[in-house]
């Protein structure tokens, strides 16, 4: 992330709006107790996550962001781990489920971004679910991604994308910041 991005992240303003988007994203779903989180960067919404589930395993792929966060969170029931959540470090099916706020459109290329839906579905048990959120595009969105990455998600394709990578689709719905899913591995492929 740029500074800007940065600072955004761990600011007043984001906090308030992770408030109203991560009690959003989580309605309705059963994570299980053995939770995995993609992209914590500062942690604001690991915050929120870990008063609700036994333990996160959380990956992050700057190493900066991830060592303080380990270092704010150790003794918690938060495992902070350095890593690219398109190619995950963590055998098959380990997780009961999966969370990612506001960091699939800092992966790279849309490909880039299908294998990670792929890296989830793999390493969730049969049933676990995924949930998570993005934002929409906008100018205030392009404003704060200069040069740093932006590859938008565009929610009206997202379904078939989750669903291309193995997972059914419970539930899909967008305002006009931000879209939620929920999504689940299948007990057993046909
Ligand atoms: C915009 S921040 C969101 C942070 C937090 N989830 C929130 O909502 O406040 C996106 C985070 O995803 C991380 N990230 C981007 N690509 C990643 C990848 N391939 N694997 C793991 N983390 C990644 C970034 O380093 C950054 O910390």
């Amino acid at each position: 992330m740029n500074r800007l991005h940065d600072s955004l992240c761990r600011s007043a303003r984001w906090r308030k709006t992770i408030q109203q988007r991560v009690p959003w994203v989580l309605s309705g779903a059963d994570l299980g107790q053995n939770v995995l989180e993609l992209g914590p960067g500062p942690g604001l919404t690991t915050d929120l996550l870990r008063l609700r589930v036994r333990r996160i395993t959380a990956i992050e792929v700057d190493s900066k962001l991830a060592e303080s966060l380990s270092a704010r969170l150790g003794g918690s029931n938060v495992e902070v781990v350095t890593g690219d959540a398109t190619a995950m470090p963590f055998s098959d099916a380990q997780f009961s489920g999966g969370v990612s706020f506001t960091m699939i459109h800092h992966v790279p290329s849309p490909e880039l971004q299908d294998k990670l839906l792929r890296e989830v579905w793999r390493v969730l048990e049969p049933g676990g679910v995924f949930v998570g959120s993005d934002s929409r595009q906008s100018l205030l969105m392009r404003l704060i991604h200069i040069g740093d990455t932006l590859v938008p998600v565009d929610p009206d394709t997202f379904g078939v994308r989750l669903e291309a990578a193995g997972f059914e689709v419970v539930e899909l719905e967008k305002n006009s910041d931000a879209f939620r899913f929920h999504a689940r591995r299948p007990i057993a492929q046909l």
